[in-house]
């Protein structure tokens, strides 16, 4: 359940009729819904309640400052992948206690700032990565509480380009080797070891390949503790799915991902973390583009937008599909016709859906893209120097720019041209 409704026939973010944001930010833009991001971080919260736990809203969903100070105010935690997430989480007011560093990559320099600033724990991924954190946090005088990512050869049946827990995948440690590796970590000043951590992949839909893997660290955390290690906290990771298409069955309810938690690692005694992101992010926004032009094709016309695969890559990058309606409601009796949606951008991958059924648009039209809220401006660039759009927040009856659109000037002074040249 979302907060984008039609209301007297024009669609709304919560109660801000969303021609009111185009007509004063102008368009393309996101627009996000404190109520639906503050309902799908408390589904969650609730779903593992009673355990002790902390939802760590995986920022690289959505990373604008408001955002994650919506969440942070709720007593989320953040999970970075990035010293520029990491400074994010701080700027939006969230305690470094309250702050997981993941990724595959950490830097000695991303290490020292988050050791600097305090941080919860990081999930280690490799041995190299293990002995760096060691050293770098020694030469701080420091300890740095740990999980290892174990890799647990479980497939989450999702793209390939966002399944991560199988044992080709670049993520984590094999689990077979998990003894070896824990080993070792305790052995290393810098590092105090306290937990482990699973990822396995994005957008999952079906709950079986999470507990094949919760069951898979739930032997691992017998069998840690057996070789001596404390292990208090399992950091879960995130990946449960959302509707992307409203006519699909749903994928799996946070309440039902909770009850296999506690069924799957609830008698462990462990603090449970998890780091969802998208089920939180995802639905909570929405892209609005306005039509450029109607042309016609070849058996069906093209509707040309001013949003282009830039500002919201997902359909080309993984062929993704996000409902498009217009924001203004149609009449229930109009026919449908079929339309190729595209950006102006000189690619032919710059289209977002083919052959979609909508009702009939004209040039200046508005639309929604659902769903854009996860994995949206986040990850939109300025290709064809077309600018990033504005975000927008919308809290009950108001809204504000919560980052706002570059002008020309400021996209092309980034640029410098050598004295030389
Ligand atoms: N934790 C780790 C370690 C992750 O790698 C990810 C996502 C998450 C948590 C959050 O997963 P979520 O709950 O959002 O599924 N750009 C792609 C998705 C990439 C996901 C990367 N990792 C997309 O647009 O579908």
């Amino acid at each position: 359940m979302d907060h984008f409704l039609y209301r007297n026939g024009a669609l709304h973010a919560e109660d801000v009729a969303l021609a009111d944001i185009a007509a004063t930010v102008g368009t393309p833009f996101y627009c996000y819904s404190t109520a639906t991001l503050t309902r799908h971080y408390h589904l969650f919260t609730e779903a593992l309640s009673p355990l002790p736990h902390m939802v760590c809203f995986a920022i690289k969903s959505l990373s604008n400052l408001a955002v994650l100070k919506t969440l942070g105010d709720l007593g989320a935690g953040m999970d970075v992948v990035s010293g520029g997430e990491y400074l994010r989480a701080k700027a939006a007011g969230v305690p470094g206690s309250r702050i997981v560093f993941s990724g595959v990559g950490k830097t000695r320099e991303e290490m020292r700032l988050a050791l600097g600033g305090g941080i919860r724990q990081f999930n280690v991924e490799s041995e190299p990565e293990m002995r760096a954190l060691s050293e770098v946090a020694s030469s701080m005088g420091v300890i740095a509480p740990i999980t290892v990512r174990v890799n647990p050869d479980v497939d989450a049946r999702t793209h390939e380009k966002i399944a991560t827990g199988k044992k080709e995948n670049k993520f984590g440690i094999p689990i077979a080797r998990a003894s070896e590796v824990y080993a070792e970590a305790a052995r290393l000043p810098g590092l105090e070891v306290i937990g482990i951590d699973v990822h396995i992949g994005s957008q999952l839909t079906e709950l079986e390949p999470f507990e094949q893997a919760y069951l898979k660290v739930a032997d691992l955390t017998h069998r840690l503790r057996a070789e001596g290690h404390d292990i208090r906290r399992l950091d879960l990771g995130g990946g449960l799915g959302i509707p992307y298409e409203r006519s699909n069955s749903a994928p799996p309810l946070p309440l039902e991902y909770g009850a296999l938690i506690k069924r799957t690692v609830g008698d462990l005694g462990c603090e449970i973390e998890i780091e969802p992101g998208r089920l939180i992010s995802g639905n909570a926004g929405i892209l609005v583009s306005r039509v450029i032009y109607v042309k016609e094709g070849e058996g069906r016309d093209f509707l040309i937008l001013d949003a282009a695969m830039n500002d919201l890559v997902r359909p080309s990058m993984y062929g993704a599909h996000h409902d498009i309606v217009p924001v203004v409601e149609p009449e229930p009796a109009i026919e449908a016709q079929p339309y190729d949606v595209v950006g102006p951008v000189c690619e032919t991958g710059d289209t977002f859906a083919k052959a979609r059924p909508l009702p009939p648009l004209a040039e200046g039209d508005l639309v929604a893209f659902r769903s854009a809220g996860a994995y949206g401006a986040v990850m939109a660039s300025e290709y064809n120097t077309r600018p990033l759009i504005p975000e927008v927040l919308v809290k009950g009856d108001h809204f504000a720019v919560i980052r706002a659109r570059p002008t020309f000037d400021e996209i092309l002074n980034r640029d410098t041209i050598p004295e030389w040249l």
